[in-house]
């Protein structure tokens, strides 16, 4: 059985059930905007590009789903369903503490990557799920990097900063200073370097 879950920017994502368990295919789908040659190129790309950054960033000790399969001619990955809610879609129906805690999770899991020199690449609270037992998993690794410089970590949390505000702009305050705060505490001095980074992006946007 397959059933659809969700429908996102550039994927398909089907709950299927198999040897009594629950999984997660997801397809990226084809835009009929793009030329044939780069479409099918983005999307192998970015499917394996997932695939194995989701494995890395396990490898750094960040909840992600475990891959169980990708097949790069079909553009599609198989793995762990996690049962739980988009951070994006809890975020109002928490109490403050609750939210801050959620958010300096996000900010260890985000200094963790960066530690490994890996940045996400779309840091946003829908690629958040936040399962039944409250623990936090981080998703969508398509345009996740590895050897990442300081300036793509602080383009990573400029990414951050901008869906707070674009997302949750009411609550962006404290959300935005519970995460840095978690990031800060987990990654130590390295830190201010690109926070530094972070706010000089952020300045360079306002005048373009
Ligand atoms: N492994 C998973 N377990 C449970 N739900 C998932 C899983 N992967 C994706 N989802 C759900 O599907 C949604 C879309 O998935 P994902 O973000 O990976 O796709 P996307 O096409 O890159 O999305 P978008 O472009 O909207 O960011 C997620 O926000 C989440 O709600
Ligand atoms: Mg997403």
């Amino acid at each position: 059985m397959k059933e659809l879950i969700a429908q996102g920017a550039e994927s398909v994502i089907y709950r299927i059930e198999r040897w009594n368990q629950y999984f997660v295919l997801k397809w990226r789908q084809s835009k009929p905007y793009l030329f044939k040659d780069i479409d099918s190129h983005l999307r192998k790309t970015r499917t394996s590009r997932e695939c194995k950054m989701l494995s890395v960033a396990r490898t750094l000790g960040v909840r992600t789903p475990a891959v169980y399969a990708v097949d790069l001619d079909d553009f599609t990955i198989l793995m762990d369903y996690i049962e739980g809610v988009q951070f994006k879609q809890l975020v109002s129906t928490l109490t403050e503490n609750q939210l801050k805690g959620f958010c300096l999770e996000f900010g260890r899991s985000i200094a963790l990557l960066h530690k490994g020199d890996v940045v996400h690449g779309d840091p946003t609270t829908s690629n958040l799920i936040i399962d039944s037992e409250s623990r936090l998993w981080l998703i969508d690794f398509g345009l996740s990097e590895m050897n990442a410089t300081i300036e793509m970590k602080g383009v990573d949390l400029h990414l951050i900063h901008r869906a707070l505000e674009t997302t949750h702009w009411d609550l962006q305050e404290s959300m935005l200073e519970a995460t840095i705060r978690g990031y800060s505490d987990s990654l130590g001095k390295d830190a201010m370097d690109i926070l530094s980074r972070m706010e000089e992006i952020r300045e360079r946007g306002r005048y373009h």
